[in-house]
């Protein structure tokens, strides 16, 4: 069912390098989705550990070498945290900026329309697969990181101005 529900979002280290971030947000504000906390933070591997392998198990699915390769691009600069409301919002946002790889993305997708490597190309050199954006991937997931990244006071309740001709 259809549902008003929340998702996390980072914006990595490529986004914030190159400047794009208030292109891409504005992406999300236009659709209508509301952003209801944003930080800027620079988290430790500790951090990392619990969003990658607790959460998202990517050492289970794809190894620690690979856990040590995003590890290594998260951390080039701070990175860029928000939490988006909105209905069916974790789909939503999985579809603007999917898929994982940006050789598979479609123009009109964040990581089409911004992002040009390929797992082929970046994996064997054991450089960052520079994707801009992190999105949680389920309603779980979205749970599950947004108590990891934000306390509940970070979070905020408001009303958009143009909210009644979005929901
Ligand atoms: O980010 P998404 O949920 O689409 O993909 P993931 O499977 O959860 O992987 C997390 C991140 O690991 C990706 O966004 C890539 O930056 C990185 N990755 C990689 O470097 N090499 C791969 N073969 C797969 C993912
Ligand atoms: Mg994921």
């Amino acid at each position: 069912m259809s549902q008003i529900e929340k998702s996390l979002v980072v914006f990595k280290p490529d986004a914030v390098s190159r400047g794009v971030v208030g292109e891409i947000l504005s992406r999300f504000e236009k659709r209508g989705l509301k952003i209801i906390g944003m930080k800027m933070l620079k988290p430790d591997r500790e951090f990392f550990y619990q969003h990658y392998e607790t959460i998202g198990k990517m050492i289970s699915r794809r190894g620690e070498e690979s856990f040590n390769d995003n590890l290594h691009y998260m951390q080039l600069s701070p990175v860029i945290a928000l939490v988006v409301e909105g209905i069916d919002v974790v789909k939503i946002i999985r579809q603007m900026v999917w898929p994982t790889m940006p050789q598979d993305a479609l123009s009109g997708t964040i990581r089409g329309d911004y992002a040009q490597t390929t797992r082929e190309y970046s994996n064997p050199l054991h450089r960052p697969l520079f994707n801009l954006v992190h999105a949680s991937g389920n309603a779980e997931e979205a749970e599950q990181e947004i108590a990891h990244w934000f306390q509940p006071e970070e979070l905020f309740d408001y009303e958009r101005a143009d909210q009644a001709f979005i929901y």
